[in-house]
Formats: C-alpha cells, structure tokens, sequence
C-alpha cells in the first residue's frame, strides 16, 4: 500500500477541525454513494475535541445524521456511565448531542455479558447484523483511531495473540500496559484494514517515539500495533500535532 498521508498540525484543536472537516465528507460522500455512513469511533482521550467540535452548532448541521451508523474501535469491560466506557464518553461529548442522529443508529459493545469473549462475540454479531455480511468482513467508511505511548491502536497491543487474528472480526483483549487495567474487546486488523478510510488522531510529544517508528516503515507490528493498520484499498492518513511529530 502507498505511504500514509501525515498532516502535520499545529496543535489538537487544528487536529480536531481537520477530523471534522474529513468526517463531514466521508459522510456525505457515503451518503450518497450507499445511503448510509458506518463509521468506527475510537476510545481514548484525544477524540473528545472532535466529538465536540462535531456536536458544535458549526458542525451539526453539515452531517446527515439520520443515515450516520456509530460502532466502537474498542471498548472497556465497564459499565457504559463508567468514567472509562468508550461509549460513556462518546455519549457524553457527541452522541446525547445529536438530536437527528436515530439512537437505534448506535451500536456500542454490550459490556455487561458474563466475559470479555463474551462480549466480543456479541459485539461480532451485532456488526455482521448491522453490516448483512455474515461471511465476508463488513467495510466502514471511517474508522477513527488513536495511538497509544506503547503503539497500540485500538486495544491491539503489543505481543498479544489479538495481533494474528485472522478469523475473527472483533476479541477479547485482556489489559495492556496503559491504563486502564481493564479487559477489553477490539476490532482486529482484518476490519480495520477493510476500512475505506483510516484516521489516526495523534497529540502530544509522548506520542512521538512511537509515531516515528510506526511512520518509519520499519516497525514491527507484534512491537508497535498500529503499524499493522494498512488499509488494503483504503486511505490512511495520520492527523498529529507538532509534539507529537517532534517539532
Ligand atoms: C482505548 C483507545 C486507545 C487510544 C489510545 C490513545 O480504548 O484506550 O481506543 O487505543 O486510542 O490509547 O489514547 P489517547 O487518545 O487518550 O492518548
């Protein structure tokens, strides 16, 4: 696949206005090409300002809501107003902010199944239901993700068996290293790298060491995750701040 594009941004607020901008024409492009926009969102932190930024006056009006269908990159095993839920958080910054966005039209992880692999392949299901495809591996639009210190994505992290799942569309993933120390279930490299789009949000100069190997073309995956996102016909673009890209 082609090198990924990287936008280098000021700082996350310019990172944030750049993943709306990109999410409103993924959205309307979608729209009117399959009469519908599947889009992954991703968990984690630096998200929070785009959620924002699209629940914005500015920004509501410019998506065609009613036809927006919202699934999970990843999820903590907590309950959703659980101040770790993906989808708590997604909630609180987007999704009650969105009056024309149907809620039949979001489709988090249920959390409270009796194990994680439980919850994974509940979460499966509901894709291929939601998808129609219940051989094949479904396509989003857009898939949204964030880079963790270690090179995780999603909740692919490092030397974990997630990272060689061929078969599956979503897994458990017992805690990496990061906080929280919480079971997890991702979506696997499969999915991801069906993906029409792919947009990692990258902040801060933490970020960096891990960015520089993943852009470098050099990383492993089984070391750095996120350099096995490589979409196969899809684009992959990296939306990092000055910090993070060093300097
Ligand atoms: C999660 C996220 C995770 C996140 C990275 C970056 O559930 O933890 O999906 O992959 O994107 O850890 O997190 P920040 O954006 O908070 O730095």
């Amino acid at each position: 696949m082609p090198s990924p594009e990287v936008v280098v941004c000021q700082d996350a607020d310019e990172i944030a206005r750049r993943a709306a901008d990109r999410f409103v024409s993924a959205a309307e492009a979608a729209a009117v090409e399959r009469g519908r926009f599947a889009v992954a969102l991703s968990g984690g932190s630096t998200p929070e300002k785009l959620h924002r930024m699209l629940a914005s006056p500015e920004y509501t009006g410019k998506v065609a809501w009613e036809q927006v269908f919202v699934f999970f990159g990843d999820e903590r095993i907590v309950p959703h107003d659980d101040p770790d839920s993906n989808y708590g958080m997604a909630k609180r910054t987007l999704l009650d902010h969105l009056p024309a966005l149907p809620p039949g039209n979001v489709v988090p992880v249920s959390t409270d199944l009796a194990a994680a692999e439980d919850c994974a392949s509940s979460y499966e299901t509901a894709l291929r239901d939601a998808f129609h495809e219940h051989n094949g591996v479904p396509a989003f639009d857009l898939v949204l993700l964030g880079l963790g210190d270690d090179g995780h994505t999603a909740s692919l992290f490092p030397g974990r068996p997630a990272l060689s799942v061929t078969d599956r569309l979503v897994v458990a993933s017992p805690p990496g290293v990061l906080p929280p120390p919480v079971d997890r279930v991702t979506l696997t490299f499969p999915v991801l790298n069906a993906a029409r789009a792919v947009l990692f949000l990258v902040a801060g100069e933490k970020k960096a060491p891990a960015l520089r190997e993943v852009l470098s073309g050099r990383a492993s995956v089984e070391t750095h995750p996120a350099a096995g996102v490589r979409p196969a016909s899809g684009t992959l673009t990296f939306l990092v701040d000055r910090a993070a890209h060093g300097g």
